[in-house]
């Protein structure tokens, strides 16, 4: 079962789509209960074999055995500090980029410790935060009709958590994860998201990343 906590906006709505049409049971959280059952509702009643359902994010995190987090970064010590005693030795799958726009061009918040997925980290020091999907846009990862062609950059510090997350991540067709290496790579993942939006800003695409020579 995968919660996806932060579940009912643009990044958790696409997840959840994905992962469900794999055949994955997904746990769609939200601050509010009936946001979240109307969210799972309006999915599956576009794609009825989905097995989605709405929680709040306190029971998604009880209930899932993996957890991916996709609120915005000015939530995120919040939202954790809430659901933290429900992740103890979970994988806590981290999506959040700290970008701030700006005069229409985005740039990244300074964290505490140099990235968001630190930062997890460090509030949930008994889970296992990898982190994946920052570069991927949702509105890509939504529409089903089309393959996906990008890499995943995932990064994290225990080594048997990331690689169940990245073989999750390799069943979704067109999609090929890339272990960056250790959970501080996470600095260069955010600020690389924030270079890939000022380049679809610029010209007007929706670009991603492959890793050539691997
Ligand atoms: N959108 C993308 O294409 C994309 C791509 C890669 C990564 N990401 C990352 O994914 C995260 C979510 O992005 P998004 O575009 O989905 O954002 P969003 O739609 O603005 O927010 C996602 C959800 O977070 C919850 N939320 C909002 N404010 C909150 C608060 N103050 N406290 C607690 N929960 C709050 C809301 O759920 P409830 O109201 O139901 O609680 C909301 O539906 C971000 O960190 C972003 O960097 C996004």
């Amino acid at each position: 079962m995968i919660g996806i906590i932060g579940g009912t906006g643009a990044e958790g709505q696409a997840l959840s789509v994905r992962f469900a049409s794999n055949g994955h049971e997904v746990i769609i959280g939200s601050r509010n209960e009936s946001k979240a059952k109307d969210v799972a509702e309006s999915i599956t009643g576009m794609y009825k074999k989905f097995h989605i359902q709405g929680m709040t994010n306190f029971n998604t995190a009880q209930n899932a055995e993996l957890i991916i987090l996709t609120v915005p970064y000015y939530s995120q010590k919040d939202v954790l500090n809430e659901i933290k005693p429900n992740l103890t030795n979970k994988i806590v799958v981290n999506t959040v980029v700290p970008l701030v726009f700006k005069n229409s061009k985005v740039f990244l918040e300074k964290t505490v410790v140099g990235s968001a997925a630190l930062e997890s980290q460090k509030l949930l020091p008994d889970s296992f935060v990898v982190t994946a999907f920052q570069t991927i846009s949702s509105e890509q990862l939504i529409d089903l009709k089309v393959i996906v062609d990008s890499d995943v950059l995932i990064c994290g510090d225990d080594l048997d958590a990331k690689q169940k997350v990245i073989s999750l991540i390799n069943r979704i067709e067109g999609l090929r994860s890339i272990d960056t290496g250790s959970l501080d790579n996470s600095i260069y993942i955010e600020n690389l998201t924030a270079l890939l939006v000022n380049i679809n800003k610029t010209n007007k695409v929706r670009s991603a990343v492959r890793i050539t020579g691997i």
